[in-house]
């Protein structure tokens, strides 16, 4: 018989048993689901609820299933519906009747908001480890490439020079904001549902702000009808996946670039690229597409869980199992995708060279000519139309601006002179971007130091 099969004369259908259970999935948190027992078996025998005696069999039955759980030794059944069942029925076996006492002024329905709410917390803390060693990828790079200049890109055409240190750090900046995004959530997060019962408390007089110590949570939550049937939390966590994964495909999409043949800015190593099975000179980005491919996935995670929120009315609805497989999917895939993506960047090798030609041999210090021009007194747009009619004539001559004669020069204005050749190297041209958060070496130094100083706060011991 079901552990809720009391008012049923009839067994249920098999294909509603099938139907109705969630133990295939949410077995994963029999961690949390035993730890959550665990504390409110211990605050029921506090109180005096149940006897201290049964509390202390309780908890101990509730570590042998854990030790069996870890140990493989336990075979979950479809017919106990879900992990909170089935732990419940195993306990049950272990000890007879004071295990029929674990549920006494609880429900599933904070019983599940609480063991997800701690697989969340603990999927945000792996994944901002993660990103903490992407960073440290990235703070390595940019240091090593802090004078490699590339051109910077705007609507994918070449627009000013930067430095392949500063373009890692564009990259640092995000993840950053990534990881406040995941502890922007952990705090919110932070509350314990655990009392909140069905929906409307108990008559038990139970402890909340004990079970909420004991598993970690700064204070129980404040309504029980909102306890029961809030899944903010998740979708916090979906959308702060999403917008990780946005950025990682972002990036993707310019390793996929950088790596091709028109470009050549990078290769990736041999260990984390993949060879074609007909075409023999292939070497293919395959990890970099996948990221970009596999936020589809994350993206539909997060709208799978809004739309099974948008129309369910208070307290816990069936629904809301739905909650779980989105999730744990979106766990996976992004404890997936940031370590090899973070491997894939440790081990590209960059060409300067090449990044040096892409900059030169156009017009990207066309900005620094009408700047120089400026500096001279010039007004900027007057400036800048003489420097338009100077790429006029240069691409009807076949030149660039580093290669007009001073006579050139001098018959589109006067006020040019001969430094306007240092003026116009590329190396001026970053050097000369100290502006907060430019290209120049030492500003991108600074960029550094900064995210150094958040990553120290964030580096495990
Ligand atoms: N398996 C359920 C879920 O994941 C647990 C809560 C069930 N509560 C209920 N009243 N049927 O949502």
């Amino acid at each position: 018989m079901k552990l809720w099969g009391g008012r049923f004369d009839k067994e249920t259908d098999a294909l509603v048993n099938d139907f109705n259970s969630s133990i295939s999935f949410d077995a994963r948190m029999y961690r949390q689901d035993i730890e959550g027992s665990i504390a409110h078996a211990a605050m029921l025998g506090e109180q005096g609820i149940i006897a201290p005696e049964e509390a202390a069999s309780i908890i101990d039955g509730l570590r042998g299933i854990l030790a069996d759980v870890e140990a493989g030794k336990v075979a979950f059944s479809e017919d106990n519906e879900d992990i909170h069942m089935n732990v419940e029925t195993f306990l049950t076996q272990r000890l007879g009747a004071a295990g029929k006492r674990l549920h006494t002024g609880r429900s599933r329905n904070d019983q599940v908001a609480v063991d997800f709410r701690m697989y969340v917390r603990q999927a945000i803390g792996e994944i901002t480890g993660l990103l903490v060693e992407l960073e440290q990828v990235l703070v390595r790079q940019a240091k090593g490439e802090i004078d490699t200049i590339m051109p910077g890109y705007t609507h994918l055409q070449r627009a000013q020079p930067v430095t392949f240190g500063h373009y890692m750090m564009a990259y640092a900046n995000m993840i950053r904001r990534d990881i406040t995004r995941f502890e922007d959530c952990l705090e919110r997060l932070d509350e314990c549902p655990l009392g909140a019962g069905a929906l409307a408390g108990s008559t038990h007089p139970l402890n909340r702000y004990r079970t909420a110590e004991l598993l970690g949570f700064a204070k129980p939550t404040d309504n029980s009808l909102d306890s029961v049937s809030d899944r903010d939390f998740a979708l916090e966590f979906l959308s702060a996946c999403s917008i990780l994964m946005m950025h990682l495909s972002r990036f993707s999409e310019e390793i996929i670039l950088w790596c091709s043949w028109e470009f050549q800015f990078i290769e990736l190593d041999d260990a984390y690229s993949t060879g074609s099975s007909i075409m023999p000179q292939k070497k293919n980005p395959d990890i970099a597409e996948l990221v970009r491919g596999k936020t589809g996935r994350v993206y539909g995670s997060l709208v799978t869980l809004l739309t099974v929120m948008k129309g369910i009315p208070l307290a816990y609805n069936k629904d809301m199992q739905e909650d779980k497989e989105c999730v744990f999917d979106a766990i996976d895939t992004v404890k997936m995708c940031v370590p090899v993506f973070a491997a894939m960047l440790d081990t590209m090798k960059v060409k300067p060279e090449r990044m040096a030609q892409a900059a030169s041999g156009g017009f990207i210090n066309a900005t620094d000519c009408a700047d120089y021009l400026a500096k001279k007194g010039v007004p900027f747009r007057d400036a800048y139309t003489l420097v338009g009619r100077l790429v006029n004539h240069c691409i009807a001559t076949g030149q660039t601006l580093d290669s007009l004669s001073m006579e050139e020069y001098k018959a589109l204005s006067p006020v040019f002179e001969q430094d306007v050749y240092q003026a116009l190297s590329l190396k001026t041209c970053v050097e000369q971007r100290r502006t907060v958060g430019g290209p120049a070496h030492e500003e991108v130094e600074r960029q550094i130091a900064a995210i150094e100083d958040f990553l120290a706060k964030r580096v495990k011991a």
